[in-house]
This record gives C-alpha cells, structure tokens and sequence, in this order.
C-alpha cells in the first residue's frame, strides 16, 4: 500500500465535530466517536499540497472557479460513472444539505409535500420539516437485512401536492445501491406525475467490488431533464470541511431557479474547497483506490467480528458507504435505548437508528472509516458491553 490508513492520528485539538465534541455530546471523554460521517484518514497528498501552496499566498478573498475546476469534475463524473456531462450543468453548493435546502426553496411552497424513503439520511427530514413542508414517506422493504425500494407503495403516495422525491443513492445509512430497474421506476412515476427528482449521490463514489452505482439522471435524457444530482468530494476524500460540493442540473429552467436562489442567499465558493476539489479529482484517484481496499478490509473484518463475537447483533455488508447498519434488536436492550446503552456501558458513540425513520429503531449507524485498530477497539468494548448483559 502507497497510502498508510493504518496510522491512527489524534484529531483532538482540530475544531473536530466528531473528536472534540465529546462532553457536550456524550458528557464523557472516554466516548469512542463513531457517528459523524468523516473519515479519520489524511485526505490525499495532492489535495495537502494544493491547499499548502493556497494557503502560502496569504490572502484569502472571494474565490472565482477557473475552466479548470469544472473540467476536473467533468472528467471525474465520466471516468468514475460513465456520465458524460457539460460543463454549463453545473452549479455550486455549499454543501449537499444547504444545497438540498435551496432546492426545496426554490422548487416548492410551504405546505407542498416531498417524498423520501426511509430509513434514510435524517436531515432530509429536517429540510422537509424545518421549510414548511410536508414529508411524505414510502419506507424501503427489507428482507433478511436486504433493503429494496417499495415501487408499488410509491406509486400510491404520489398527489397533485407532491412536488419532489428526494433520494438517497447510495442509501445512507444502509449502504445499498439502487438497482438501475430502481432508479428507472422511481423516475418515471415523477415524471408521469411532475415531480422533480432530487438525486443525492454523495456517497456514490464510495462502492465496494461487486456493485455498481448508477448516476439517476445519466439513465435517460428525459431523466436528466428532471433531475438534481448533488455529488461531492467531501465523503469520497475526507474533505467535508470545505463545505464544497456541487449540484449537477441539465434543465436550465430548474438551473436558474437553483442558481437564483443561492444567489440571495449570497453563499460564494470557499476558496479551499474550489482547490481541494480540484485536487482530489484530478490527482486523488489512486488514494480512493487503495481506501476502498482498506474500508472493504475493515467490513470484512467487522463482519467476521460480529458474527463470531458479537452474535446477537446482526449485520450485512454494506454495498458502498463506510457506514455500517447494525440490527441491535436482540441484545436485550430496549430498542428505544440501545444509543444510549452503548454511550454509557460500551463508551462508544453510534447514530441512533430512529433518527433515519420508523424502521430504524433498534438500529444502530456506525462509521467505520478509522484505523483498524481504533475500529477493533470500539467493537471489543460493544462486545463487552452486548454479552455481559
Ligand atoms: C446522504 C448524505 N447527504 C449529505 C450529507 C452531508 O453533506 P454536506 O456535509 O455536504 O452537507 C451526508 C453526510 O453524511 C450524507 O450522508
């Protein structure tokens, strides 16, 4: 290996969410932190010396995006995901929640309803709730741990006030790709029913062997025209700091709806994030390379873990994301209270799996994008905690 993930760096002292939160969050500094999704991985060489040079120039104004910028993200979406897109698509967002925030702004009214299926990243929740609209669910199914979206409830849930379904593809947090049949079934129902569909692929990059993702709107020119895609290097390179990401809109109606928006928002580029971008897709590919190695390594070794060791949780490999879903149904512990259960007897933090939706209870969401060691450390401790009950 070219890259060493094994080596465990102390983020203590780093304006950290994730490692320097700890009091406030838990009221306890012996907490291992494994909720928020980023990664205690150095981000790529390329992207450390690009922003070192940036830094070095000292002045830090308003940030422009040369030509450079967008062919770097064109280049990338086409090599990775065999979307060929123009560059004209693309619009900025300063992260992919604000950027799903403007959107539900700019393309619905209050009391209109937006579609998810749960479990799914709980702000969506949030940016439903929080605007004034309403949430309209049609939970996935699950089978044996498989979870597959419920095309026939969707179709039901579909009304004249629905304005936009958003999806999560990859699925955070239960690491599926959508089957294209999925994706293609999804948009047609919003486009029988005009209904914009909100892509969230930040995690899309991060697909282990034997699965392939698939960009929603590169499946069909009537699609893209119906579609917002939110990618990011923020997951894919550990860069979410930045606040960088990007919206990818093919219709220039909804493009100027989005790009109005943000404009009286008044939210510019960061400077960092339009270097780091640039960077990490145009030097970063060999460093993803060996991190799904490694993330791959790391399921593997949890999985083997957990079943030996841990038997009463139960747990299916992830097709992409370094989230791990973790059926804690059985340990004995009241479902409503296994967050807390762990926090206190294991002195490990997890998402609490209600969070993502009704089904999520009982669940637990665990990041395991860290050195394995600090990864056997957290699960020893689970361990510990699950079989002395
Ligand atoms: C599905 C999904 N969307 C968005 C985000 C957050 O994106 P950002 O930090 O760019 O707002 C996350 C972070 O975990 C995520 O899992």
């Amino acid at each position: 290996m070219k890259y060493d993930f094994d080596r465990v760096i102390d983020r203590r002292g780093t304006c950290s969410a994730k490692w320097d939160g700890l009091l406030e969050a838990y009221g306890d500094e012996d907490v291992l932190p494994m909720p928020v999704a980023d990664m205690d991985f150095r981000c790529p060489p390329a992207v450390i010396e690009a922003l070192k040079k940036r830094a070095e120039h000292g002045i830090f104004g308003y940030a422009n995006k040369p030509p450079s910028y967008f062919q770097a993200i064109v280049d990338w979406m086409l090599r990775r995901h065999g979307w060929q897109m123009e560059k004209d698509w693309l619009a900025h967002s300063p992260g992919v929640v604000p950027g799903l925030n403007l959107v539900v702004l700019a393309l619905s009214h209050p009391g209109d309803k937006i579609l998810v299926q749960s479990p799914v990243y709980y702000p969506f929740f949030n940016v439903i709730r929080n605007n004034g609209r309403q949430i309209v669910d049609s939970p996935l199914k699950v089978d044996d741990g498989r979870y597959a979206m419920d095309l026939e409830d969707l179709e039901g849930k579909f009304d004249p006030r629905v304005k936009m379904l958003i999806l999560c593809s990859p699925n955070n947090p239960t690491g599926t790709v959508w089957a294209t049949e999925d994706l293609i079934g999804v948009s047609e129902f919003c486009l029988r029913h005009h209904v914009t569909v909100v892509s969230d692929e930040i995690h899309s990059d991060l697909v282990y062997k034997g699965a392939k993702h698939t960009p929603t709107a590169s499946l069909s020119p009537e699609f893209a025209q119906n579609t917002i895609t939110f990618i990011a290097p923020s997951k894919t390179f550990n860069l979410p700091g930045l606040s960088t990401s990007v919206a990818i809109i093919p219709n220039p109606r909804l493009r100027d709806l989005y790009s109005n928006m943000l404009q009286n928002v008044g939210s510019g580029a960061n400077v960092f994030g339009v270097v780091g971008l640039e960077a990490a897709y145009r030097y970063g590919e060999d460093w993803l390379e060996e991190l799904l190695e490694y993330l791959g390594g790391n399921v593997d070794f949890l999985v083997s873990f957990v079943q030996e060791r841990i038997p009463k949780v139960k747990v299916r490999r992830p097709q992409a994301t370094y989230l791990m879903w973790l059926d804690c149904r059985g340990i004995g512990v009241d479902p409503a209270s296994v967050q807390e259960f762990m926090v206190k007897r294991a002195k490990v933090g997890l998402n609490d799996g209600a969070a993502f939706g009704p089904g999520g209870v009982g669940f637990l969401r665990m990041n395991i994008a860290c050195p394995r060691r600090v990864l056997e450390e957290g699960l020893r401790r689970i361990e510990e905690a699950v079989n002395s009950l």
